[in-house]
């Protein structure tokens, strides 16, 4: 019995991570913000001294990253990071190394080792395509750059961080434009990925969509 797993792709701020959460939580599956590995390593890096364009020195971090989820709580070396990677400059930093291919490929194990019975709803811009290349049910979650924006802007006004949406809206192209043209692994739809765009729904209707799937597979 393979372990079944939902891919949740996505750009920035599209509500993917909420979705994908909610749909483990529903079905009592394992959930991975894959997204949290990039940021996280881009955090070591900045305390260990290892430049965000050292890509072997950057594969050899990730290779040994001691990292462990408890819900949205990440602990790296055995010690919570909390709200540090959540800022807007560690999600670019993340962009950043994530163009970098080596770096990838050492992550490529660390991913997949959270496939785990029952079974995984994960989240990031290449699960379907190249982590979990067989994963059950595969999704692209969208929606336009300006409601993923407001999205961010309230997420980092509710965590106490100053925001400007103008700036936000820009950011987001930005990363998208990163994300999208970078050589390895970049953000698209795949073929055999359902289209979720979710400008007009509610995140309830978004989870629904994901479970019909996942019972229609
Ligand atoms: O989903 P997020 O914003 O937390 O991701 C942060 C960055 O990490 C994002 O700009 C691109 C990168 N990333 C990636 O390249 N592949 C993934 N599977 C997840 C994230």
């Amino acid at each position: 019995m393979t372990i079944p797993v939902i891919a949740i792709d996505g750009p920035s701020a599209s509500g993917k991570g909420t979705v994908a959460a909610l749909a483990a939580r529903a079905l009592g599956f394992h959930y991975l913000d894959s997204g949290a590995i990039y940021r996280v390593t881009a955090h070591a890096a900045g305390n260990r001294g290892v430049d965000l364009a050292d890509e072997a020195g950057l594969a050899e971090l990730a290779r040994g990253l001691e990292l462990r989820f408890d819900g949205v709580e990440v602990y790296l070396d055995g010690q919570p990071v909390g709200d540090a990677i959540r800022t807007e400059e560690a999600g670019r930093a993340a962009s950043r190394i994530a163009a970098l291919p080596a770096l990838r490929a050492a992550l490529l194990e660390l991913q997949r080792g959270f496939r785990k019975a029952p079974g995984l709803v994960t989240d990031g811009r290449d699960m379907g395509s190249v982590v979990f290349p067989d994963a059950t049910v595969k999704v692209f979650l969208t929606a336009s750059a300006e409601e993923r924006a407001q999205r961010r802007y309230k997420q980092l006004i509710e965590k106490g961080f100053d925001a400007n949406l103008a700036a936000l809206v820009q950011d987001l192209r930005e990363r998208d434009a990163r994300d999208a043209s970078r050589a390895s692994a970049p953000l698209h739809q795949a073929a055999d990925a359902h289209l979720l765009d979710t400008t007009a729904l509610t995140i309830a209707q978004a989870v629904d969509r994901v479970l019909g799937w996942y019972r229609q597979a």
